[in-house]
């Protein structure tokens, strides 16, 4: 076990007090750090390192050359988001580091200390003895106090869609190579996904993640379960057997820790957008935070077909004007359409997908042109869809063509997806060179005035706020699942789980709101395993700037509850987490920018509950009507999921009010201002 070395100890405090990182060298003088939160230890003694393919590692003795310290105290705007404005205010120190024996070779640490976590990076400075920089593995240490309770899905190489797993840490066993829940993966170890979050026995929560993944490799978490301990674990490419191929000088992303007393301060925490670049963009007019329906599920509950071929297309150019109809008379501003294109008889045949589509050839029963212009006559919008099949080379070379039609219909946003095992063979989902694919796609969308919701993504890791065209995505067990998935649906806990997990991440394409939540009998093996009113609330608990009505038109007719789905907001200015217990429930409320208006949403796991909301975040002297719509008193997730209430109540901030949740249950709550 590593000890602190008696020289070369630096302490930062953040600028509140509560955290206080120490920064060491051992006494084989290898670079350490710890992390207290409120005089608790939250991170133990945990080591940094490097191994590389050529020569030997970046460990030990080591020499302290220089520290510099800094502070930082601004505030910026976010474009849309969840709040208006974010105040980033950290102490910094900089770590020069210097290898004492031969090869004198250098790398700095970058620590930020802020009141919610702390970030750190790596710097390789221009030098004589490590110019080509070729990273076997990165062993940053995450060495816990306690064997803590954690969530967590396997650190699949090319999936984020799992289950989340909750054991204590010494229980992990996330299933690797060779098993068959994983994608097509070469996961080689017991590693988890980021972001992972724990929570100690003294009520510390904690939530490992990264910020500002540029040019590297992903980072998983690999287990040490009798230690208690994590290291980094990089995704690496079989095609060239390592994880990161950089020249100096260039800088990691940051390796980011949370820490709390109260779950929900995760949510509110700004820590990963804090460490990405300010807006390189600047104004993204063509942003539109907006609500959408679209052609989606009724494929996946094989309605339709996406392809043509099949003789059931469900992108014909009169359904989607039906989708259309029902979006503008009911305050929904986007129509998705999926299937348009050709290749869809062939996206996962995989001798011939890795061509499949070109993204600009439309099939002979959907007019572009006349979707594009009936839309626009409703005063909707479509949503393009580019399904890559996970041929990331054949998208890239389609993209002019791809983004210049969309540019000529006047299409602001696309829907991409990675479907399947990556071409080229031996690269991954989440390695490197799939992080360049991605920054490039970004780039070339925002030069087009093109805005992106990624499917099949990389983890979010901040960058939609120095590239605010990056707006929402996936890299979760969606609402898809519940459709198809062998297991029969998500569990019914998933989404008090979630929040506190891949929602620290960035916004989610959940795609919400599914009202037959038995699929009407057409996947009789399958379900939505959540009352009604639970689906309503998830349009405040989940955060995305766009956000899904997802089931068919035809399901929401006639039932009165649907006013929600149409008067909730999607872009905010305060957002408020008022109580939650990881994978027990969670209460949010949040303010929509322009009209004032507040919006609650409460969410239970499979047991029913009281939660209390106290509306104390409203504003003084404000008296509201707020409508309220709950599960019946007999609701249940499996037994009755479609039954409930809907009440008129006059709330103010002294206002504390008593919710019953059903089992897998929710609550939705509209305060209109203007009303
Ligand atoms: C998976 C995406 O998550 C889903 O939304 C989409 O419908 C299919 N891929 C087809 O692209
Ligand atoms: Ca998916």
């Amino acid at each position: 076990m590593a000890e602190k070395g008696n020289t070369s100890l630096s302490k930062v405090t953040s600028p509140s007090g509560n955290i206080t990182l120490e920064f060491f060298l051992t006494p084989s003088k290898q670079p350490a750090y710890q992390v207290s939160f409120k005089n608790k230890k939250a991170i133990d003694t945990s080591l940094m390192g490097f191994g590389l393919k050529d020569g030997p590692a970046l460990k030990e003795n080591f020499k302290v050359v220089n520290t510099r310290t800094s502070s930082k105290n601004e505030t910026w705007d976010m474009p849309w988001g969840e709040q208006a404005q974010v105040v980033n205010n950290y102490k910094e120190i900089v770590v020069e580091l210097q290898e004492e024996t031969n090869l004198k070779r250098q790398i700095n640490v970058t620590f930020r200390v802020y009141d919610d976590g702390v970030g750190f990076r790596y710097s390789f400075p221009v030098q004589e003895n490590l110019k080509e920089v070729i990273i076997a593995q990165e062993n940053t240490q995450f060495k816990m106090t306690g064997d803590h309770q954690s969530w967590w899905t396997p650190g699949d190489w090319d999936s984020y869609e799992h289950v989340y797993n909750h054991t204590p840490i010494s229980r992990i066993n996330a299933p690797s190579k060779g098993d068959p829940t994983l994608a097509f993966t070469s996961i080689p170890e017991n590693s988890v996904h980021t972001p992972f979050t724990l929570k100690t026995t003294d009520g510390l929560y904690l939530s490992i993640h990264e910020a500002n993944l540029t040019d590297y490799a992903s980072m998983t978490l690999l287990a040490d379960t009798s230690n208690l301990s994590f290291s980094s674990s990089l995704v690496k490419s079989d095609r060239y057997g390592y994880a990161v191929k950089r020249t100096a000088p260039f800088d990691t992303p940051w390796r980011t820790i949370q820490v709390a007393d109260r779950a929900g301060d995760l949510i509110e925490s700004k820590l990963v957008l804090n460490l990405n670049e300010p807006n390189k963009l600047g104004a993204v007019p063509y942003v539109h935070p907006m609500k959408y329906n679209g052609i989606w599920w009724e494929m996946h509950l094989e309605k339709s077909g996406w392809d043509m071929e099949g003789g059931r297309h469900g992108a014909t150019t009169a359904n989607t004007k039906r989708y259309i109809d029902f979006a503008a008379a009911n305050n929904l501003k986007g129509v998705l359409v999926e299937g348009w294109n050709t290749g869809w008889d062939r996206w996962t045949d995989n001798a011939r997908r890795e061509n499949a589509f070109d993204f600009t050839t439309p099939y002979k029963d959907y007019d572009l042109a006349e979707v594009t212009r009936y839309a626009k006559s409703k005063g909707v919008e479509m949503i393009m869809h580019h399904e890559t099949s996970a041929s990331p080379l054949n998208y890239e070379k389609n993209l002019d063509a791809a983004y210049q039609l969309m540019n000529k219909y006047g299409i602001n946003t696309a829907k991409l997806g990675y479907v399947g095992k990556l071409i080229p063979e031996g690269e991954h989902h989440f390695g490197q060179w799939m992080v360049n694919h991605h920054r490039r796609v970004l780039e070339k969308a925002a030069k087009y005035n093109i805005a992106i919701n990624v499917h099949e993504p990389i983890k979010p890791t901040g960058l939609r706020r120095t590239y605010p065209n990056l707006i929402s995505g996936e890299g979760v067990r969606g609402q898809e699942f519940n459709a198809w998935s062998a297991d029969g649906g998500n569990p019914t806990d998933h989404l008090t789980i979630v929040p506190f997990t891949r929602m620290l991440a960035g916004p989610i394409d959940y795609t919400p709101g599914i009202f037959n939540l038995k699929l009407g009998g057409l996947r009789p093996k399958n379900s939505v395993k959540t009352t009604l009113a639970h689906q309503l609330a998830l349009y405040v608990v989940i955060y995305s700037p766009v956000q899904m009505a997802a089931d068919l038109p035809e399901f929401y007719k006639g039932i009165d509850a649907f006013q929600f789905i149409r008067e909730v907001g999607v872009d905010w200015d305060k957002s408020v987490v008022l109580d939650g217990e990881i994978g027990d429930h969670v209460s949010i409320a949040r303010r929509e920018r322009k009209t004032g208006n507040w919006f609650v949403g409460a969410i239970t796991d499979e047991n029913p509950r009281e939660v209390t909301i106290d509306f104390s975040f409203l504003e003084d002297g404000k008296k509201y009507k707020a409508r309220v719509y709950r599960d019946g008193p007999t609701a249940h997730w499996d037994t009755n999921p479609t039954e409930y209430k809907i009440e008129e109540i006059t709330v103010d901030k002294q206002t504390k009010h008593k919710l019953k949740l059903a089992a897998g249950g929710g609550a939705a709550i509209s305060l209109l201002t203007a009303k």
